[in-house]
């Protein structure tokens, strides 16, 4: 059934005498009123005993949409809904900034887009969004194919060396495609190859070593980083300043490079939206070229250094879980290879046969809703709001104060039992089914067809349900970028091999960062398929 809420209780609230407290004299300070929400008290144990999303989704069974979860002196407010994540991301999205996520970030990425405050947002993201337009990326698809057949080559070579004569190999898929996507964004944004498929080097260590750390700081709850003169008395932060220093080193001499070749002709051919002759196609190219060489050093290496973190664990996680549904559902395979055979048959990946990819597209969505990247949304109100009635919750919506905390659980609105069919299957299908939905008042429903036009399903389908790359006015600016890539990759690797898991799903145990990805990697059997398959 389309609907099950009525099977969900009405969300209970479990308040102490303390919290009341607490709440009413946070509410006072902040000029709001007491209200009346759930709320989930959360055993510190929670916090580590497995992933934090996995305990708010059981949370938003039991409490609701919308509960505040709280850890002794720290609470959040969970949401879970889709009209009031439509409301935070959307309608009254500067009222918000990304609060803990920026505290996070924002030694490494600076005023990168993703931490940044509004006022140099706004300024930012005019300048980097047309970078992303798509006739730019379909002429970076030649990289994304590149790379990949890279993968392709080194898995084949793997196989004559290591196969015993067998046309298989056994490896983990997830570092493999941590690779890939490493080596395509190093190339996609700024035209440096990591040429991580194959080598290790003092930069792909240097990346590894932050993005390790920023996922520490990411599931640890106590800033340590601030303590003064952590960075040179706390080992791990005198590596995590040495490796900064290694990447914005690396990312300086790029933009110098940038800057001083930077030709008329290449400007010219970017103002007429002639990519063909380009040997350079990257975001850094064109943000140079298109602006002159007087774009602020400091303000471009943290975009450059945002978006090389945010755009390659994100897909090679996504690449990660569409490879594990996909070796658990041996007859959708056989389907996205059969739409691989007849579209690209043995030939090489070019724009035209991606757009006619429509399974493979979909098969990259669904493991978006499956395993959205990041699990959660997180924001800070900059001024105190009220929260619109949830399509459960309480009517009359919820005033919060300045400063309150939220996660937006992505996971839990992709797996809501409220709004999706058999919420934890593996069915890419589902968007192309339209379907009659319940009437929840302020929100309209699930149409395929309101995305129509658009080459991948977008949160507009779902109304704000389905959120696989945020929405509104943050809305991820590499979304295209990623899915053409993710689709690129994925179409290649299942033109040669079957993917078999090596051991059982239950092995594969998820661990959460900022990405949800495994905790020992995704192990598995690549066989070649015979050339009458192909
Ligand atoms: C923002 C997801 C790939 C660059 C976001 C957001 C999400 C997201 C959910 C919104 C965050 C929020 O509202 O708090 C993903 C996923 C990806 C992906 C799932 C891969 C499948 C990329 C790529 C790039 C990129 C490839 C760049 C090349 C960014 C930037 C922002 C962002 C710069 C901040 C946008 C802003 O605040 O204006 N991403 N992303 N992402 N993403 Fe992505």
């Amino acid at each position: 059934t389309r609907c099950q809420s009525t099977s969900i209780e009405k969300p209970k609230t479990k308040r102490n005498l303390l919290d009341n407290a607490s709440n009413l004299l946070t509410n006072l300070l902040s000029g709001g009123i007491l209200e009346t929400m759930p709320v989930a008290d959360g055993a510190v144990s929670d916090l580590f005993g497995r992933p934090l999303f996995f305990s708010l989704y059981d949370w938003f069974l039991e409490h609701g949409s919308v509960y505040k979860l709280a850890f002794g002196p720290k609470s959040f407010v969970v949401v879970s809904d889709p009209i009031v994540a439509r409301h935070i991301l959307r309608e009254n999205a500067f009222s918000y900034d990304k609060g803990v996520l920026a505290e996070i970030l924002e030694p490494i990425m600076g005023k990168g887009l993703i931490p940044a405050d509004i006022e140099t947002w706004k300024m930012r993201r005019k300048v980097i969004t047309p970078g992303f337009h798509s006739l730019f990326l379909e002429a970076m698809v030649k990289i994304f194919t590149n790379c990949s057949e890279r993968t392709i080559l080194k898995f084949d070579k793997l196989i004559e060396r290591e196969g015993h004569g067998e046309k298989s190999i056994e490896l983990d898929l997830e570092a493999e495609f941590s690779s890939l996507a490493l080596d395509i964004i190093g190339l996609g944004v700024f035209n440096y190859d990591f040429g991580s498929v194959t080598k290790e080097s003092p930069v792909i260590k240097a990346v590894y070593g932050t993005l390790f750390e920023a996922e520490h700081r990411a599931t640890f709850y106590i800033p340590y980083w601030k303590l003064p003169f952590a960075r040179w008395i706390v080992p791990r932060q005198r590596k995590f300043h040495n490796d900064l220093k290694v990447i914005n080193d690396c990312l300086d001499g790029l933009i110098k490079n940038a800057k001083e070749t930077r030709q008329e002709a290449d400007v010219e051919n970017l103002q007429q939206r002639d990519y063909s002759s380009l040997k350079d196609v990257s975001i850094l190219r064109f943000l140079v070229d298109m602006r002159g060489a007087d774009v602020d050093d400091r303000q471009l290496r943290d975009d450059l250094m945002t978006m090389l973190i945010a755009g390659h664990e994100t897909t090679a996680a996504v690449l990660t879980w569409a490879a594990f549904l996909l070796a658990q559902n041996p007859s959708k395979m056989r389907k996205a290879q059969a739409e691989v055979d007849s579209v690209l048959g043995q030939e090489k990946m070019t724009l035209a046969c991606l757009k006619r990819l429509d399974y493979i597209r979909l098969i990259i969505v669904e493991a978006l809703r499956l395993y959205p990247q990041p699990p959660l949304l997180i924001r800070r109100a900059l001024k105190p709001d009220k929260l619109p009635g949830g399509y459960k919750g309480d009517e009359n919506g919820y005033k919060i104060p300045a400063g309150t905390d939220i996660f937006l659980s992505v996971y839990n609105l992709h797996r809501s039992p409220h709004f999706w069919d058999r919420p934890n299957e593996f069915e890419p299908e589902r968007f192309l089914v339209p379907k009659k939905s319940e009437d929840i008042e302020g929100w309209a429903g699930f149409d395929p067809d309101r995305s129509a036009g658009a080459m991948y399903p977008n949160e507009i389908i779902a109304d704000f349900a389905f959120l696989p790359f945020g929405g509104g006015p943050r809305k991820c600016v590499g979304d295209q970028f990623a899915l053409l890539e993710s689709t690129v990759a994925l179409a290649m690797l299942l033109q040669k091999y079957d993917i078999e898991l090596k051991g059982s799903p239950d092995d594969v145990e998820p661990v959460t960062g900022a990405t949800i990805h495994t905790k020992n990697g995704l192990w598995c059997k690549l066989k070649r398929r015979t050339l009458q398959q192909v």
